[in-house]
């Protein structure tokens, strides 16, 4: 893979070319960083910034203002990768006027390439708009975590409501989104629809046959410890890595051994 940054029509020609897209949430300068020498192609500051760096229950409150905090940080930290950015909670849903002015608000003040919105059918004049206008979007369908209190929960979508999802993926393809993020649906269903579908198709508990994949980088490198949904694979046991270290230097500190006179000056 070329060190050249990632542009949005490469995305197309990775699916074209059966090359699997990589992709990983970042909410700071130091994750952005060593996400973009992996090598990740899509950094997407996730609103699961909500769960994960704010300790909450639900992405629910995160901020218009929060997301360009973080947002800004990570496109400014990031070279190669290809910077997206989640729009929040009720920043999209209230009026397509509303919507433009946050989108244009979030790309203008983090420097980041595209936006992510949650929803397929109900949101598919707001992203044609964008699209028009020259806000590149990122599809998000399937569990869509902003709309949790409707679901009852983070359960599996399109179990029993197959062709709801269909519609969603088509909608979402029709009004001009670059890819699409399909969560926690049925590996066949994803399969049926990365192949229906022209763009890519970017899985996150949809099995093995979507164009991509993306998972929480602190779920995946086991620093959030909170709980571990089935789709999530651990390549790396950092908290307890980390719970070592800093167990060790309470220790250090309290017997006096740190710091030593090396770690003085004269
Ligand atoms: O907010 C987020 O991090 C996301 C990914 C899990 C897809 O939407």
């Amino acid at each position: 893979m070329s060190e050249k940054p990632i542009n949005i029509n490469d995305f197309q020609r990775m699916k074209n070319e059966g090359i699997r897209i990589t992709a990983l949430t970042a909410y700071d300068a130091l994750f952005a960083q060593l996400l973009d020498e992996a090598g990740i192609d899509l950094i997407l500051v996730g609103d699961s910034l909500g769960n994960v760096f704010q300790g909450r229950e639900t992405t629910i409150p995160v901020t218009i203002e929060e997301m360009i905090y973080h947002g800004e940080i990570v496109a400014r930290s990031v070279s190669r990768g290809f910077v997206v950015v989640d729009m929040p909670f009720m920043s999209y849903q209230v009026s397509l006027e509303e919507s433009i002015s946050n989108a244009g608000l979030i790309m203008k003040k983090t420097g980041c390439k595209a936006i992510k919105l949650e929803g397929g059918v109900s949101i598919k004049d707001t992203i044609s708009r964008m699209v028009e206008i020259g806000i590149p979007v990122l599809g998000h369908i399937g569990l869509t975590p902003q709309s949790v209190n409707v679901f009852g929960g983070y359960k599996v979508q399109g179990r029993n409501n197959k062709q709801r999802i269909i519609d969603d993926a088509q909608a979402v393809e029709e009004a001009g989104a670059f890819a699409i993020v399909m969560e926690k649906i049925p590996e066949s269903l994803a399969g049926e629809i990365s192949g229906k579908l022209s763009i890519p198709t970017i899985g996150i508990g949809a099995g093995p046959h979507c164009d991509g994949q993306i998972l929480v980088t602190q779920d995946m490198l086991g620093l959030f410890r909170q709980y571990k949904p089935k789709f999530v694979r651990r390549y790396a046991e950092l908290s307890d890595s980390a719970l070592q270290g800093l167990k060790i230097y309470v220790d250090d500190v309290r017997k006096g051994t740190f710091p030593s006179d090396e770690e003085s000056y004269d």
